[in-house]
């Protein structure tokens, strides 16, 4: 049952000029969302964009809504996964918005996981110059990452995101009850990006997870809305001061250069979800750092510790469990290379110093990573 009244928990906001927006976390928010979107309706119409998957779990709780609170109220939905990122899925989508008569002065609600946040919110950016649109996350990954920032993309043949704009949603809204239909791997693999805000700055933060992430990944709703909320007010802050990635957003890519290049390794398949891919690489990281003196192999230790504890790979040798990959790390180099984080022959990297104290490193020699790489693939064999 849901109360009378929206059950919000918490409220973070993103101040970012014109194109602030708040995020409205709690329980049971989907059936609130006409109320929630009220003030920013300028005409009584919306369209809900989703997956099949999601759609089949959380569709009519919001349409329902809709419909009751008499808004016009439209659907557009696409299969699930990664593949719906396409140039092709797109231009339907465009086609189908452009069909329903969406305009600037309509709002759009993209209810999902990332993969149906970010091309909802590309399609927003590029639609009549410019729509407004609204974020209903129903992934931990979304509610704490993807759906905050105004990051959006599709897919080119190249490389993930390569096509997308930065476009900020006109509110998220994170009901923490949508992640009870999630399945434990897919609600794992979304932790790793709330692990990631302790080890970019806040070793707290990392402590209260150390403590309470396994009872909030068994159902915790209250721990959940809490990890939610420091997620996001971390990731804000680093929006509000780097939106367009210029500088200090890129910590965010924490885990990310070594864990795409183990996606690419599997083919961006479901044999290593994103989520999973930034456990590893988050966990590489750290004993990349530990191994060049950077940082104390005790913190890389402990990080791999919870991550494994919790049951995400942290090694390749865990990577081996999950997913039997085979590669070399030559292969990985160059999919480190593809995604453009080479310059000058330096790599850009997202390195630490230890627990909660990483940093942007410009130059990293190419040479000791590929070292690093082999013995750590050997070492799994
Ligand atoms: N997911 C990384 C970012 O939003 O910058």
């Amino acid at each position: 049952m849901t109360s009378a009244l929206p059950n919000i928990a918490h409220t973070v906001s993103v101040g970012l000029g014109l194109r602030s927006y708040d995020i409205l976390i709690g329980n049971g928010l989907l059936a609130h969302v006409p109320d929630l979107i009220q003030p920013l309706l300028k005409r009584q119409k919306v369209v809900i964009v989703t997956d099949h998957g999601v759609a089949a779990h959380h569709l009519p709780v919001l349409k329902d809504a809709c419909e009751k609170a008499g808004l016009e109220t439209h659907t557009v939905d696409m299969p699930s996964g990664e593949g719906s990122k396409s140039f092709s899925m797109l231009e339907a989508l465009l086609d189908n918005l452009i069909a329903l008569d969406v305009d600037r002065s309509d709002l759009i609600l993209a209810l999902g996981g990332g993969v149906v946040g970010d091309i909802t919110g590309f399609a927003a950016s590029i639609l009549r110059r410019g729509c407004r649109f609204v974020q209903i996350p129903t992934t931990l990954l979304a509610q704490v990452d993807s759906s905050v920032g105004g990051k959006t993309a599709v897919n080119a043949k190249a490389g993930k995101n390569l096509i997308g704009a930065f476009h900020q949603p006109s509110m998220v809204i994170a009901d923490i009850e949508t992640l009870d239909t999630l399945p434990p791997r897919q609600l794992r693999a979304g932790y790793a990006e709330v692990v990631k805000y302790g080890l970019i700055d806040d070793p707290a933060f990392f402590n209260w997870l150390a403590e309470n992430g396994q009872a909030l990944l068994e159902g915790d709703q209250a721990l959940r809305a809490e990890a939610v909320r420091h997620s996001c007010a971390a990731k804000a802050r680093i929006v509000e001061e780097d939106e367009t990635e210029t500088g200090r957003r890129a910590l965010l890519n924490l885990g990310h250069t070594f864990g795409h290049a183990f996606e690419a390794a599997t083919g961006y398949s479901d044999k290593l979800f994103h989520g999973e891919a930034v456990a590893l690489g988050m966990g590489l990281a750290h004993d990349y750092c530990a191994e060049n003196g950077l940082c104390p192999a005790s913190d890389a230790a402990t990080v791999r510790h919870h991550l494994q504890a919790v049951g995400l790979p942290a090694t390749v040798s865990d990577l081996n469990n999950l997913s039997g990959l085979e590669t070399d790390a030559q292969f990985l180099m160059e999919a480190i290379a593809q995604d453009k984080k080479v310059s000058g022959g330096k790599l850009t990297f997202i390195l630490t110093k230890g627990l909660g104290k990483a940093y942007i490193a410009k130059d990293v020699d190419p040479a000791p990573v590929q070292a690093f790489l082999t013995r750590h693939l050997a070492a799994a064999t």
